[in-house]
């Protein structure tokens, strides 16, 4: 059944339970950002995937985490020096290529919640917010998509752009006034690294009618801390395992 991202929070909410994402797919267990660990975080029953996009040579939408090709391909330098052609050519592992953005809505669209990491720093990608808005119009994609970054003038820029998109600015450090960075922002979920989370924080950002989403949750420390301070969603690297932990932790 098709269900808005925002309904999904809503509904977890309600149950009591946070939703689980799978952080650039299930790449425990497949290459990470590839079609294959996203197919595979779904089958896990994932609420959500994560990716990360980029845009190549050519200005295409292209889905991998590194500014550069070195770490996760068989290709050298950066992403941005590479036309949407090369890149498909290259092997991202297990014989698995670089996904366009596009595949990979498909492949989310009425099955989960597609969150999009948007990498603005420190490459700038010119024009990148609006290619993807126009992209989530043309799919029919825009309820069922959020976008988050480290680079808060985008979403600022996106939230001008498209009033029902979801938004969320990730956040690597516990700022004095994360709700108010959310409002400033216009953003709906204030994202940052589990170990800068804590329960004043969820409670300040539940107040502002913000949802909090945490990530990477991939041990017993940081699960322990989750139903500590009650996020609304959790990304892990590890969907099966973290996933059957946090279900095992919830009511209903
Ligand atoms: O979802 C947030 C998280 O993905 C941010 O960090 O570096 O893994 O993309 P990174
Ligand atoms: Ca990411």
């Amino acid at each position: 059944m098709t269900q808005s991202i925002r309904d999904r929070y809503e509904a977890a909410h309600d149950d009591g339970r946070p939703l689980i994402g799978g952080h650039r797919g299930n790449p425990a267990q497949h290459p990470e950002n590839t079609l294959r660990s996203f197919r595979s975080a779904i089958a896990a029953g994932c609420d959500l995937i994560e990716c990360d996009v980029h845009l190549s040579a050519d200005s295409r939408l292209i889905v991998i985490h590194d500014h550069t090709l070195d770490r996760t391909t068989n290709g050298k330098g950066l992403v941005r020096d590479h036309s949407a052609a090369e890149l498909r050519r290259l092997d991202a592992g297990q014989g698995e290529h670089l996904p366009l953005l596009q595949e990979v809505i498909e492949l989310a669209l009425g099955k989960v919640g597609l969150v999009i990491e948007i990498k603005q720093i420190p490459i700038p990608y010119p024009g990148l917010e609006e290619k993807l808005v126009a992209m989530l119009r043309q799919l029919g994609a825009v309820q069922e998509c959020a976008v988050v970054s480290f680079y808060h003038p985008s979403i600022k820029v996106l939230r001008g752009m498209e009033p029902k998109l979801q938004l969320g600015l990730l956040e690597g450090a516990r700022p004095i006034e994360p709700a108010r960075m959310m409002r400033e922002a216009g953003a709906d979920v204030y994202s940052p690294h589990w170990g800068a989370m804590d329960p004043q924080l969820v409670k300040e950002i539940h107040a502002a009618g913000g949802a909090v989403g945490v990530w990477p949750v991939d041990d017993e420390t940081a699960v322990a801390w989750c139903r500590f301070c009650k996020p609304d969603s959790i990304f892990t690297n590890r969907p099966v395992e973290i996933g059957a932990a946090l279900r095992a932790a919830t009511p209903g």
